[in-house]
């Protein structure tokens, strides 16, 4: 597996933002260069779909079939959002390529715009990323400048306004309805679905969310072509994907991998494994997903590899557990994080994160019982309860978390 494959991350890691000189000297806004005077939108829409490209915000959503719900909606006003409202603990990739790679979201989010018909895009921050902001407000800049955004870009008929809007610092802020309605000035809570945002999001309009990582890849497979693309990785997992390895590492950091490299190239290969030089006993590829443990360091990292072993790649904010250490203490943080966080619209969601850290509190004071039995009680009861995702988030690592305990 050739680790080294950079789509993304082209520059050395402590570079400043790319310049717009820089980025269209490497080929940058050519895909939106040649698709404004050759491409029509489904061009550009077919080219993502042979792709096979996936959403980065979690879910891994296939992205083509949420460009083609807000396509298919009649013309008239239409936007985009490129939600970077990451605030899960042990993710720092969107905010990193929202700081050092502002122009290879913006070009996804005017192409993703081209191929919806939308005419307003919105890069969707929270208000704490001083550096990303400052990026992005830097680069839309240059844009205007170079007639790039704005009216009748390059001279075509196509015509993209494009925003930035810095939402509040929650984690359910990030949830792509919540966003939407932090966008319009209402609290940043979830909305019902459906309708999903493809078919009445912002001010009731077709909306399409995409995580700014997501929205990053497109200009390459729009220059270089969904072949190209789909020969990066493996499987139906198309390209190479963000992580973030943390502090705990010898080299923490955003890494680019293409899919199929193995855990252990990227936590020992990249990061240089733990600064403590202990062994790793088990490690959660993002938050929401289920444990690995130390067997699985050799498993390729694709979305059917994973599934197989009943997790996800998340969005690849890595975090692990080291031999002799405590799973406890780590398992309850979680729970108290999703507790904290649940926003406190629907009530199953927050008794189901109460109900969680109370069992786990129990396991540290040493109080017997079936906590595995009474956690999968309350997460059976809460399932599909919620306005969004987070009532079914806490399960996976929670209910694995307690086979590391021998529970
Ligand atoms: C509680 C919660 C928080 C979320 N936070 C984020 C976030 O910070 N960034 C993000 O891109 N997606 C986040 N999502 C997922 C979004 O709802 C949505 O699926 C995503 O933005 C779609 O982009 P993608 O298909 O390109 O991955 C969150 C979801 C939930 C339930």
């Amino acid at each position: 597996m050739r680790v080294t494959i950079r789509i993304l991350l082209t520059r050395p890691a402590d570079a400043p933002a790319e310049p717009l000189a820089e980025y269209r000297a490497a080929g940058g806004y050519e895909a939106l260069r040649s698709a404004l005077a050759a491409r029509t939108p489904e061009d550009v829409l077919a080219e993502v779909e042979r792709a096979q490209l996936r959403g980065r915000g979690g879910a891994s959503f296939p992205v083509a079939r949420k460009w083609r719900l807000a396509a298919g909606q009649p013309a008239g006003e239409k936007h985009v959002v490129a939600n970077g409202g990451e605030h899960e603990p042990g993710s720092r990739k969107d905010r990193f390529l929202v700081a050092k790679y502002p122009h290879t979201v913006l070009e996804g989010l005017l192409l993703c715009g081209y191929a919806t018909g939308a005419q307003k895009g919105w890069l969707y921050l929270i208000e704490d990323m001083a550096e990303p902001l400052a990026a992005a407000e830097h680069a839309l800049a240059e844009l205007h400048a170079a007639g790039l955004v704005g009216a009748r870009i390059l001279g075509s008929p196509f015509s993209f306004e494009i925003a930035i809007h810095r939402g509040p610092t929650t984690y359910v802020a990030g949830e792509e309805t919540a966003a939407l309605n932090a966008i319009e000035g209402k609290p940043a809570k979830p909305r019902k679905k459906p309708p999903y945002p493809g078919e009445a999001g912002l001010f009731g309009r077709p909306t399409t969310v995409n995580n700014v990582e997501t929205l990053a890849h497109v200009p390459a497979i729009v220059r270089r072509g969904a072949a190209w693309y789909r020969g990066i990785g493996r499987g139906s997992s198309t390209g190479t994907m963000l992580f973030t390895l943390p502090d705990r590492a010898r080299h923490p950091g955003v890494y680019e991998l293409p899919f199929g490299a193995t855990w252990r190239e990227l936590i020992f290969g990249l990061g240089g494994g733990p600064r403590s030089g202990r062994e790793i006993r088990a490690f959660l590829p993002a938050l929401s997903c289920a444990w690995l443990s130390a067997e699985h360091l050799d498993a390729p990292i694709d979305h059917d590899s994973l599934k197989a072993l009943g997790t996800s790649p998340g969005c690849g904010g890595l975090s692990w557990l080291e031999v002799g250490e405590d799973p406890l203490p780590r398992l309850l943080e979680i729970a108290r994080f999703f507790m904290a966080e649940q926003c406190g619209q629907c009530p199953p969601c927050r008794m189901e994160t109460n109900q969680i850290a109370h069992v786990l509190k129990g396991v540290a004071e040493g109080k017997e019982g079936d906590y595995r039995g009474a956690i999968e009680k309350v997460c059976a009861f809460a399932r599909g309860k919620g306005q969004c995702s987070l009532i079914e988030m806490a399960a996976a690592p929670i209910l694995s978390g307690l086979t590391l305990l021998g529970r």
